[in-house]
């Protein structure tokens, strides 16, 4: 048998995972459901998710993975053989896949924007009518599943190429990048007048709205989605990793980076939402109408703007890269498949099941749940019942049934308070927080 293949060094596999970690989610997700759940509130619930419950899943999810050497579900069956335990990992495997379909939509919109900026078309529109430019590209039947396929295209041949060579190289230089440009942009979007409305609505809680279960169960799907939990991805990436590695260090510099995207692109975005006078609410489109009307206000703002959706795209296939890497994983060793069939077709169904997404604000516009259409409500489900159950079964999964010992070794955590710390929150603390909130949502 080959060698599997391993990460070349402890930067590459973090910043990779930060890849994963960081995209759509941090920026275009986060900013439209911390618009709609009202702000601050809502961010200290997401972080609350993302440090109590996000941290310990996290590392266990590294840890199935380093032991079990192998795709989401084999990993569960080498630590528990004869268990039926298998189910997290596929549940994983599916909500990675489901993801993708949508995720690889909002990525070619990105990428629209991306090519819209360059041309200058983008600027010309939106000068005009932002909002309305959107609108009009959504609502063509044909165009968002041109850059839906394109963006998928581009995405399977990174995945193609294999895990050092495709994926690390990538990340090396494009999030550095990012985080770079999105903390010029937050200063300057702070700079301006008026931004402190932005600001108050970002830090300053409204307490009455922790009141609200629904606030809790989207800061948990978001707080999920934006880490990639319960999505096996870390399992995946995980079995790549070397004995060396210390995960809870990893860990913790994977939220870290991933919470600070996510900030800077809330004081990039809130501050420009009130001194445009939109609405924080208004819901998917959020980022697409706002962004450029912060570049068009801006010095060199077409310049930046360029950039940003570049690396807004960039930031996009390094998730969907890990999204894809998930399935294709899962079917080359499940299945004996080459990585360049499991790539194609599980791209291609992602295509084909991505349509009705991608339609969604176009020809099936009126097909609504919840008051949302199709994309918004794949999301929904995916990210907020999934996601959570998912994580529950892998907390349960390692706090119950993998032995203690062995599970605390492969987490690199000795034996001390942390130990049990951890061990605890996956046994009782973690699952049931998110059983309550799953609960909560149900009878609400
Ligand atoms: N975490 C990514 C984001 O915030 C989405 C994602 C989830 C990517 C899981 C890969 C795996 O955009």
């Amino acid at each position: 048998m080959a060698k599997r293949e391993e990460w070349s060094s402890r930067q590459g596999f973090i910043l990779a995972t930060i890849g994963s970690a960081v995209g759509l989610g941090n920026i275009w997700r986060f900013s439209y459901v911390t618009g709609e759940n009202g702000g601050a509130a809502f961010l200290l619930a997401y972080l609350f998710f993302v440090a109590i419950v996000g941290l310990p899943i996290v590392i266990a999810e590294l840890a199935i993975g380093r032991r079990g050497q192998g795709d989401a579900t084999s990993a569960f069956i080498s630590i528990a053989p004869r268990s039926g335990w298998a189910a997290p990992g596929l549940i994983g495997v599916a909500a990675s896949f489901l993801v993708l379909t949508f995720y690889a939509v909002i990525s070619g919109w990105a990428l629209k924007y991306f090519a819209g900026a360059g041309t200058g078309v983008l600027w010309q529109a939106a000068s005009a009518d932002a909002g309305g430019y959107f609108q009009r590209f959504v609502a063509n039947p044909g165009e968002p599943i041109i850059w839906q396929a394109t963006v998928l295209a581009v995405t399977m041949l990174v995945v193609v190429g294999g895990v050092q060579r495709g994926i690390e190289r990538l990340n090396r230089i494009l999030m550095p990048a990012l985080a770079l440009i999105m903390a010029g942009l937050a200063v300057y979007s702070l700079l301006q007048a008026g931004s402190s409305k932005g600001v108050a609505f970002l830090f300053t809680p409204r307490w009455e709205l922790l009141l609200r279960p629904d606030i809790y169960l989207a800061a948990m799907g978001q707080a999920f989605f934006s880490l990639g939990v319960g999505m096996a991805v870390f399992i995946t990436y995980g079995s790549y990793l070397p004995k060396s590695f210390r995960l809870p260090t990893m860990a913790i510099m994977i939220i870290a980076g991933d919470i600070l995207i996510a900030i800077l692109a809330g004081l990039l975005i809130f501050p420009a939402v009130f001194a445009h006078g939109l609405d924080p609410k208004a819901g998917a489109e959020l980022v697409f109408i706002t962004l450029p009307q912060i570049f068009l206000a801006m010095p060199a703002g077409k310049i930046v703007g360029t950039i940003f959706f570049g690396l807004l795209v960039a930031a996009a296939v390094t998730s969907m890269v890990s999204l894809l890497e998930v399935p294709v994983a899962y079917l080359m060793h499940r299945f004996g498949l080459r990585r360049w069939p499991a790539t194609v077709w599980t791209g291609a169904i992602a295509f084909l099941l991505g349509l009705p997404s991608a339609m969604s604000y176009g020809l099936l516009k009126n097909i609504k749940w919840r008051d949302h259409q199709i994309l918004d409500n794949v999301d929904y489900v995916v990210s907020n019942f999934f996601l959570p159950t998912g994580a529950i079964m892998i907390a349960l999964f390692v706090g119950w049934r993998w032995n203690r010992p062995d599970a605390i070794a492969q987490a690199n955590l000795g034996d001390g308070i942390t130990a049990n710390l951890w061990i605890w929150s996956l046994r009782v603390g973690a699952p049931v927080l998110m059983a309550v909130v799953l609960a909560r949502s149900f009878f609400a």
